[in-house]
């Protein structure tokens, strides 16, 4: 598996093939469709020809918008770095095996519907919260938040406005659903999109868009989702999936790293923002 322009992740890859082989471990044969493996310890390892692309988050007036980033070289497979140390973001280069990198996977492989932490009831749908944030503060529109909006859906806009800011939680946090407990939005194709977050001025997660198969390390599947975040900095403390530990550690991908190597300010409110739980 081999990253486009660049063979040290496939260097890297074979000395972890070598080593599995010297442990006995069989190479499993990746399914032929879109699918995303998470490796021990390693980069995610994706197949199948997805789309892959950089999105830039911004702010415009109170809530956020996104904006194309920079082209990224498109493969039918490719290895993404998990770690956050890549010098050729968003790529694994094989870093995470000179940094040691720990990535065991902690995340609650329940599907969503049983993790459900918290509700909002409206007049015509309910908002379902299973608290997993990446902090991309969709959530946050123009009349208010998602919750507030949704308890007020009776109001078109108010309507319009949640459901839209809930199909752009990158983590799958939030779910509109309606009467019937059916879900209010549109199937997305699939796609990985790399974030940069502009008003954090840091580095985002990986958002995994459509129905795309995830396996863990130990070969466990994960719900398919509409929505997920995977942590890439490495730091997050329910991997595979982002926590938003990334804002906090100020992470910045090699590709981003120089332009925000300033002096910065963090945005007044955050730590009031980060504790009312944006998503
Ligand atoms: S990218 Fe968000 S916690 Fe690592």
């Amino acid at each position: 598996m081999s990253n486009p322009g660049d063979g040290a992740a496939a260097t890297g890859q074979k000395q972890e093939q070598g080593q599995a082989a010297a442990q006995g471990q069989t190479q499993a044969q990746p399914p032929s469709g879109p699918h995303i493996q998470v490796t021990k310890s390693g980069p995610y390892q994706v197949t199948g020809h997805i789309p892959l692309d950089e999105q830039i988050i911004h702010q415009v007036h109170l809530h956020n918008e996104f904006m194309p980033g920079r082209e990224i070289p498109q493969a039918d497979v490719y290895s993404l770095c998990r770690c956050g140390g890549s010098h050729n973001a968003p790529f694994c280069d094989g870093t995470h095996m000179r940094n040691h990198f720990e990535g065991t996977e902690t995340a609650d492989m329940r599907p969503f519907a049983d993790r459900i932490a918290d509700t909002a009831v409206g007049h015509t749908m309910t908002l379902l919260d299973d608290d997993r944030c990446a902090y991309v503060r969709f959530c946050h529109r123009e009349p208010g938040d998602v919750w507030q909006l949704t308890e007020n859906d009776n109001n078109p806009e108010n309507r319009h406005e949640a459901i839209v800011g809930v199909s752009q939680c990158v983590a799958g946090r939030l779910v509109e659903v309606d009467k019937d407990g059916n879900p209010i939005e549109k199937p997305y194709q699939p796609e990985i999109v790399i974030l940069q977050d502009q008003p954090e001025s840091v580095s985002g997660p990986i958002w995994v868009k459509g129905p795309i198969p995830m396996t863990s390390a130990e070969g466990k599947e994960y719900e398919v989702r509409n929505r997920m975040a995977l942590c890439r900095c490495g730091r997050s403390d329910d991997k595979p999936f982002c926590d938003a530990t990334h804002v906090r550690t100020e992470f910045r991908d090699s590709s981003v790293k120089a332009e925000y190597e300033q002096p910065r300010e963090r945005p007044v409110g955050f730590a009031a923002k980060s504790e009312a739980g944006a998503a």
